[in-house]
Order: structure tokens, then sequence, then C-alpha cells
């Protein structure tokens, strides 16, 4: 066993011994329940699933861990300045209801200082500055956040808690805006029965570590199916794997389960972000006769007629990364689908999946970069396979308009010496899951309907 794995399971055994019982409060799986998308956005942004990663005064003190000239700036700023050096370090946003102060948007308080992770920080990001619920955060800095917290902690003589742990056993992200969510679910389930007992026995899994980009929710109420893969028919159960840490015992996650109904109905009211800047309409509606031509059929259509094939497509054809794939074995894929979290769904004739899912694109302007693993910063990339960039590194906030996604540069080869914070901040698409090959279908497009096509990309 190496070292990894045996840090994880320590972190899982200690915290599977208490209860987060009092927290519990609806109702389980009543017919009559009709889920409220208002109560789902109250709920995941005041309810504390989790036990806090940390408190306040370690927030405020995480910038004493930062290399010398940061920190020398952070010691100079006032308070506000400094928690916006903080927010820009590790990717997060202001919740627009308490800008400036509290937790930011991607946790909840916990009512005694404490910052609870929600569903918000991998699903709630910025793009233009606005900060759009459902956006996938592009520049979420989870594993540089948890390590100068955890370093903060130890410096404080505060006790560490699941994240730092969990980080000692595995990656959690290795460039900003992707993480490795994927693997905590497989991590965690290693650790429950079908009925989501939490089991002694305790055979480790598989772990293919990989890192992707969460998908828009404004597309999920087009979706029968969840995740790239479709690896389950869509229902408010898979959502609750975020929770799954020993403490929430099958009990208490059976009295959420109203809770991540109301959850997934907001998460279906959420409407995709219209583009902000002016369109060259000229262009678009013979971009939308190509797209109709040659993309609609995985794709779907827009506008009047709507459409969703909702059509998984081999990797052979597809050519992209095969590592998400790859990552969740059969052996795992069966017990999840004959498990409480798919809903002990045995007659699912799709749960072995070939490849990914064509998404439906509204709003595909604002959730840049580009593929499942986050691979390709523009539309205009996404558009010319061969022009793809093999390093590129975001500016903190640019847009690129021309190319439609973000404003980046593109290094020849990522600096030798870099600290761990800064490198992550480079995509390499060499490294293993960061491919950034395949889906070559846009090239049988001449270069006139490509700009077409990328005009009427932007108006959905
Ligand atoms: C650490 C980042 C992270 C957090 C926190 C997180 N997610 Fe996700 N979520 C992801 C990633 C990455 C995916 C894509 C996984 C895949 O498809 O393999 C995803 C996929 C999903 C999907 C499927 C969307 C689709 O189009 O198929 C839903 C629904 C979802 N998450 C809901 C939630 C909810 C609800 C919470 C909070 C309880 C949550 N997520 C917390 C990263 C996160
Ligand atoms: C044979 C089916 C197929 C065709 C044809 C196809 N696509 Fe795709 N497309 C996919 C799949 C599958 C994915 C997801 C791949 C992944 O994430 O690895 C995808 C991803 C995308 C994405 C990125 C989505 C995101 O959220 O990251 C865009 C944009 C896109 N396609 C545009 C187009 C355009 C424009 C065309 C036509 C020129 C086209 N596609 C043709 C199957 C197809």
């Amino acid at each position: 066993m190496s070292l990894k794995p045996y840090l994880l399971i320590v972190c899982l055994l200690a915290l599977g011994s208490s209860p987060l019982a009092a927290q519990s409060s609806a109702v389980s799986a009543e017919a009559s329940f009709t889920p409220s998308a208002a109560r789902g956005y109250q709920l995941l942004t005041t309810k504390a699933y989790l036990p806090p990663d940390f408190d306040q005064q370690v927030f405020d003190e995480l910038w004493k861990t930062w290399p010398k000239e940061l920190r020398n700036q952070a010691r100079d700023a006032t308070p506000t300045v400094r928690r916006q050096l903080a927010f820009t370090r590790y990717g997060l946003v202001e919740s627009p209801e308490h800008p400036g102060e509290g937790p930011a948007w991607g946790y909840t308080s916990d009512g005694q200082g404490g910052w609870v992770m929600n569903c918000l920080s991998c699903h709630g990001g910025q793009v233009n500055g606005n900060a759009t619920l459902g956006l996938p955060n592009s520049n979420f800095g989870l594993e540089t956040l948890v390590e100068d917290v955890r370093a903060t902690k130890i410096r404080l003589g505060k006790k560490l808690t699941h994240m730092d742990m969990a980080q000692l056993g595995m990656p959690l992200g290795s460039t900003h805006g992707t993480t490795n969510s994927v693997i905590f679910g497989v991590a965690l389930e290693a650790k429950r029965d079908a009925d989501m007992k939490v089991i002694k026995a305790f055979n480790i899994p598989e772990m293919l570590h990989h890192d992707l980009d969460a998908p828009p929710f404004w597309n999920v109420k087009k979706k029968s199916r969840l995740y790239y893969d479709g690896l389950v028919k869509k229902h408010h159960r898979p959502l609750i794997q975020f929770v799954l840490l020993p403490r929430n015992d099958e009990k208490v996650l059976a009295s959420w389960e109203n809770d991540y109904r109301d959850i997934l109905a907001w998460i279906e009211s959420l409407e995709s972000p219209r583009y902000p800047w002016p369109v060259e309409s000229s262009l678009v509606e013979g971009g939308r006769t190509v797209f109709n031509q040659h993309c609609a059929k995985c794709h779907g259509t827009y506008g009047e007629k709507e459409t969703f094939p909702e059509k998984v497509i081999s990797l052979d054809i597809l050519g992209t990364d095969p590592m998400r794939l790859q990552a969740l074995n059969a052996e795992y894929r069966e017990k999840f689908q004959h498990s409480w979290l798919a809903n002990y769904n045995t007659t699912d004739p799709v749960w072995l999946p070939k490849g990914y899912i064509a998404p439906p694109l509204h709003g595909i302007w604002a959730s840049a970069p580009y593929l499942h693993n986050g691979s390709v910063p523009t539309l205009w990339h996404l558009m010319h396979a061969d022009e793809r960039p093999k390093i590129w590194k975001r500016t903190p906030t640019g847009y690129d308009q021309q190319r439609v996604g973000l404003e980046i540069t593109t290094p020849e080869a990522v600096p030798d010496g870099l600290l761990s914070a800064d490198r992550r901040r480079y995509f390499d698409t060499s490294k293993t899951g960061k491919s950034s090959a395949g889906h070559r279908f846009p090239e049988e497009l001449s270069e006139d309907e490509k700009r077409a096509v990328l005009e009427y990309l932007k108006t959905l």
C-alpha cells in the first residue's frame, strides 16, 4: 500500500464517528412533497451539510503563509484589499448578498464563524466580472486554498479537519478552475454499502486522479441523465454524493432527501446568461444554418424549435481525453447503479457508457474553458483543433470577445522552479487527463462557416 491511500483511510476513519443528526430537519420521501426552487437556493446557501473547513480567523490570517512579495503587499494593505487579494489567490467569488464580509459565495456560514463548503464553490463563477449562479467557477484554486489553510491552522495550533486531511491522501485539483471531484466521490463511496450504511471494512478503491471543469447548471433541466458520461438517471440522490462524509450516516442522508429535491428544483430553474456585447447579426442566420446541418444532430436545435438528442458519443469517434471515462471502472459503476444513490436503478440499460454526452450549448459563451476537462480556452480554439494551445495561462479576469472565451497567454513552456500555487495557473495539455485533443467535427467547415457558427454560438 502506498502512503497516499493509507492516509486517505486514516482520514475517512477519523471522520466516521460523530453523526450530524441535530442538523436533520426534513422528513424523507413523501409523495405529496412539492419541491421549491427558492427553498433549494435558500438551503444550499444557509444550511451547513458538512463541518466547517476553517474559521474566519484562519481565513484572515492566510496571507501570512503567502510568498514574500505578496505577503508584504497584504501586510501593508487595508483589511478590504487584503480580502480581495485572498479572493483573487483562491478564485473565490463575493456573495452578492453580503459582499465584502463573511464567507465567500461558495461557503456557508455555520453561524459560529465557520466557513462550510457548498455547491457554489465549484458551481458559482464569474464572467465579465458578474457572479453567475450555476456557472462553473473557472478560477477556483481549491488545492492552493487547502494548502494555505492547513499551514495556517498548524501555525495557529488549530485542529485539522476533513479537507486538510483529504489533501494529504489525494490531489484536489492541479489546475485552477478544475477539481478531482469525481474521485472524491469514489473515495467516499468506498466507505458505504449499497444502502449508504458506513462500513467498517474498507477496500481501497482504484483512484485514477484527474481534474474536471464542472458543467453549467442551467443545462440540467434539458438532461434526463447526469454527469459527463450520463452515469445516472437524473434524480436528487446523486447530488447527495457531495456530503457523504462518514459522519453523515444513512439516516441523516435520508432526512435530507427533501432538501436535495429542492436543490435539484433550483438547479433546474436556472437560465443561461445572455451574451453582453454586440453580435455581428449579418452572420448569425448563416451560422444557424451551418450549425443545424453539422452540429445539431449531436447538440440539438435552439430558438423556436428546441430539441436535445442527449447522445453519448463513443470515445473512438469523439477522441477527447479518456481519463474521466476510465476513472469509473465497471465494478464501481455496477455498485453505484445498485445503490441508494442511483435509486437502486437495476434496470437502467445505459449504466456502462462508452463516451461523453454532447451537451446542450445554452450560454456556451460564458462557460469557458471547454470540453469536460476544461482544456480548450475559447470557442475559436474548439473550432480550430490544430491551433489549440499546448500550454495556456488565462489573464485573471479577461474575456476574449474575438475568440469567445478566456483571454489567455500561450507560453512555450511552464517556467521551471515555480511554487505549486503559481504552477496551477498554467494549463499543460501534455499532462495526464488534460489532453485537448479530439472533437474535430468542426474541421469539415470552411473558415467562413466557422466564423458564422462562432457568431451564432454567442446568441445561444
Ligand atoms: C469541488 C467541486 C464541486 C462541488 C463542491 C460540487 N460539484 Fe457538482 N460537479 C462538479 C464536477 C467537476 C462535475 C462534473 C462531474 C462529472 O460529470 O463527471 C459536477 C457535476 C454536477 C452535476 C451534474 C450536471 C450535469 O450536467 O450532468 C450536478 C447536478 C451537480 N454537480 C450538483 C452539485 C450539487 C448539488 C453540489 C452541492 C451539494 C455540488 N454539485 C458540489 C464539481 C463540484
Ligand atoms: C458526433 C457528435 C458531435 C458533433 C457532430 C459535434 N459535437 Fe460538439 N461535442 C460533442 C461531444 C460529445 C462533446 C463533449 C466532449 C467532451 O467534453 O469531451 C462536445 C462538446 C462541444 C462543445 C464544448 C461544450 C462544453 O460545455 O465544454 C462545443 C462548444 C461544441 N461541442 C460545439 C460543436 C459545434 C459548433 C459543432 C459543429 C461544428 C459540434 N460541436 C459538432 C459531440 C459533437
